[in-house]
């Protein structure tokens, strides 16, 4: 399994980029105006640059399907790891998945977004989306169980030798990324708050601190002998 950052913050990236935990980035346009970007161009090249040869995703702002599909041709050129989002559906409803399915034919990868139920996703990822975004928190808004549709669109995907990978978004709690991981989310793009507490745990830090103690007591014990021998053969 993957996990990207699901992030614009530079500083939070290369952060976890250097625990060697971090596979890819997704961002959306709420996450670019939460996090400062102004210039998305600028932006997306910074973090696509950031990552070197790991996929970050950018995500069209037009309902218009032929902005849709020249915003994405152009993000596409921005580096070589930009990954386009494209909705299934825009506001009012149409669907995009002509719009993936042309930038697929055309070698651009697309992560199809918004995706809350196993109709989407499968339809998504049959239209040629590289990545199928799931967004878990909202799928509970909705009062439905996000594990049961990630587990559902990913045997379906294995039955079917379907290649589209699934991405676990719209993560709200700790307990989320776990439930994503053994439901078998390929990915999942984790808002950086989430990491130090996947990281960290009282007991352990306690643990530690026992080890340390009794480290210090090990290293007493052989000064002292170390000391005793000395003063025996200076006799
Ligand atoms: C990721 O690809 C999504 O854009 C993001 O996780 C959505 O999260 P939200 O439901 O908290 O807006």
């Amino acid at each position: 399994m993957r996990v990207f950052v699901d992030s614009a913050d530079q500083k939070q990236i290369s952060l976890w980029l250097e625990q060697g935990i971090v596979d890819g980035v997704t961002t959306n346009p709420s996450i670019m105006f939460k996090d400062g970007v102004t210039d998305l161009e600028e932006g997306a090249r910074s973090l696509a640059a950031l990552l070197g040869e790991k996929p970050l995703s950018v995500e069209v702002t037009s309902n218009d399907q032929e902005i849709m599909l020249e915003q994405a041709r152009t993000f596409a050129t921005w580096a070589r790891n930009v990954v386009v989002k494209i909705p299934i559906v825009n506001e009012f409803g149409e669907s995009c998945l002509g719009v993936i399915h042309r930038l697929s034919k055309e070698g651009i990868g697309v992560n199809a977004t918004a995706l809350l139920s196993f109709n989407q996703a499968i339809l998504a990822a049959k239209a040629g989306a590289t990545y199928i975004s799931i967004f878990a928190g909202r799928v509970a808004d909705e009062g439905n169980d996000p594990a049961t549709v990630i587990r559902n669109v990913r045997t379906w995907l294995d039955d079917w030798d379907v290649p589209a990978r699934i991405i676990v978004g719209s993560i709200r709690t700790v307990m989320d990324i776990q439930n994503a991981a053994l439901a078998g989310a390929h990915i999942i793009t984790i808002p950086p708050q989430f990491l130090p507490k996947m990281v960290d745990h009282r007991y352990t830090r306690e643990t530690v601190r026992q080890f340390m103690e009794d480290a210090e007591r090990t290293m007493e014990q052989i000064r002292k002998a170390k000391s005793a021998v000395v003063g025996t053969s200076s006799r």
